[in-house]
């Protein structure tokens, strides 16, 4: 049951990955290069403050600097089952169309806010492959909000989170224990990534 509902998420992914994988550049993809300010887009109310953001013609919000914290004790990565990894991606996933389908009502909107998550999401793909410059964490700042999403009742809170998109790379937490070896790694993640575009393509047509 979940691996056949994950699938879309993959796909998405991968696709949004597989178009982003050299550097973002917002001057040549399609929603940006059209509309390098979308305050107001169509004269929708809906998308007034848009820009504020990650800034005017910064659509995706690539980061460009990380603040890596130092952690008091090191944060280390522990292996679990890939499914117990895939439930978590899922929720991730269905609480993103729970947030535009219940928060925007307006159908442009909805479309636009999802693609600039899509794009955002993105970017980690070439964090993954060590073709960014970054490292490959997360900023603890932005996740430590994951506990004001709901009220008691469980609907979606309404209130203001008080951080921007440009406060994300602030706070970044780098986990050691990966097994990236500088030497065999870069050809190795690539096929993996290769792969997985091919499954993408395959499961899509
Ligand atoms: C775009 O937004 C990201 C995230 O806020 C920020 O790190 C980056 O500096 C911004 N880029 C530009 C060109 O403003």
């Amino acid at each position: 049951m979940f691996a056949k509902i994950a699938l879309p998420l993959f796909t998405i992914s991968v696709l949004a990955g597989s178009a982003l994988a050299a550097p973002f550049n917002p001057n040549t993809q399609s929603l940006a290069r059209r509309h390098q300010s979308f305050d107001n887009w169509g004269g929708l109310s809906s998308f007034s403050g848009f820009d504020n953001f990650y800034g005017v013609d910064n659509f995706s919000g690539e980061v460009s600097d990380q603040v890596v914290v130092e952690q008091q004790e090191e944060v280390v990565c522990q292996a679990v089952s890939i499914e117990v990894v895939q439930q978590k991606l899922l929720v991730l996933q269905e609480m993103a169309k729970q947030i535009i389908s219940e928060q925007v009502c307006e159908v442009e909107t909805q479309t636009v806010v999802f693609q600039q998550f899509l794009s955002s999401c993105s970017h980690f793909s070439s964090d993954l492959l060590r073709t960014s410059g970054h490292q490959v964490g997360y900023d603890s700042a932005i996740v430590s909000h994951h506990g004001s999403f709901y009220n008691a009742d469980e609907s979606l809170s309404t209130y203001d989170l008080g951080f921007s998109g440009s406060d994300v790379g602030k706070n970044i937490v780098v986990p050691s224990g990966s097994n990236w070896n500088s030497a065999t790694s870069p050809a190795s993640v690539g096929n993996a990534f290769n792969a997985a575009l091919g499954a993408t393509s395959s499961s899509s047509s």
